[in-house]
């Protein structure tokens, strides 16, 4: 009777040209509160040079040490990740291929979609670096293809997005787009003909300054572009702390201080100093060095407002 029930209302809709509700998801990026809410009222922890992860305490130019499915399953909805030529192939690197080589950017972007298959109710953010001013359709654009991540990547219907102008955790999951791409250079139209799902970054989110060596982090608006005002912007929390190398001014990541710096009291205190430039509210995203010491999930649980 319901079946047959459920086959005529199917019909009728399949008649007047509109499909079935959909199941909605109920669970959103690990809480039922979060399919509710805003994508630019909530905070994602992310993991900065994502791809720079070695275990070898030697390996100086890493800013991680856990691989990429290992940090998405820590609760990293927010990677970070710098791109470079090598030989001619699109490249995560860190400053230069010769310096650490992260590999290719459509290994990178295949596990990750991988991930995204196996968890289809998580949003997540990619924000990518572009220094080298190489082609966004030419060069970036054929690894998202390659990786099917084009397939899942919201595509906003403003350009730029206010802060509050962006869909809820659950309608993006819903909608099967739950991708949303960031490029710091290049994606508006400076480097080939935008493509329509990777955003340009400083229009729509501002960051501090990055690389501090102050455990303080102070903050102040250091990038931003665009007709948007700065509480119209995403923001972020740029809190990795480097340590100046012999005063050399060569600055490396330090996994001694990780535990204070990614403890709770260190990111609340971070999210507080912005937020006066951010109209009070807490950081979209808390971008961390070795995301697998300390406690960064606990503390993005608080800034959403869930204790743990
Ligand atoms: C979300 O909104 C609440 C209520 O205004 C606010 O306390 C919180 O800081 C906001 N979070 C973000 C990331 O905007």
């Amino acid at each position: 009777m319901r079946l047959s029930a459920l086959f005529t209302l199917s019909t009728i809709y399949g008649a007047l040209g509109v499909s079935l509700p959909t199941k909605r998801a109920t669970i959103c990026n690990g809480h039922a509160e979060l399919c509710t809410r805003p994508y630019g009222n909530t905070t994602f922890l992310g993991s900065h040079d994502s791809y720079a992860f070695s275990s070898d305490p030697l390996a100086l130019a890493r800013d991680q040490e856990v691989d990429i499915p290992t940090q998405l399953g820590l609760g990293v909805r927010f990677l970070q990740a710098e791109g470079h030529l090598n030989d001619g192939v699109l490249h995560f690197c860190h400053t230069s291929c010769l310096l650490f080589d992260g590999g290719t950017v459509v290994d990178y972007l295949t596990t990750v979609k991988t991930w995204l298959d196996a968890n289809p109710n998580e949003v997540l953010t990619l924000l990518f670096t572009n220094s080298d001013g190489l082609s966004i359709p030419d060069v970036w654009e054929p690894t998202f293809v390659a990786a099917g991540i084009d397939t899942v990547s919201y595509v906003p219907p403003n350009n730029p997005m206010t802060r509050s102008d962006w869909p809820t955790l659950g309608e993006m999951i819903d909608s099967g787009k739950r991708v949303i791409t960031f490029m710091d250079a290049g994606a508006d139209g400076t480097d080939g003909a935008p493509v329509d799902y990777i955003l340009p970054e400083f229009t729509m989110l501002w960051e501090p300054p990055f690389d501090s060596t102050e455990p303080s982090f102070p903050c102040s608006v250091d990038r931003i572009a665009g007709p948007l005002s700065t509480v119209d912007h995403l923001n972020m929390l740029n809190h990795n702390l480097d340590i100046n190398v012999l005063d050399t001014g060569v600055l490396v990541s330090d996994p001694e201080d990780a535990s204070t710096t990614n403890g709770v009291a260190s990111i609340l205190a971070d999210a507080n100093g912005c937020a006066p430039l951010a109209g009070g509210v807490a950081p979209n995203f808390v971008m961390l060095d070795f995301v697998n010491i300390g406690a960064g999930l606990q503390a993005v649980d608080e800034l959403n407002g869930f204790s743990s």
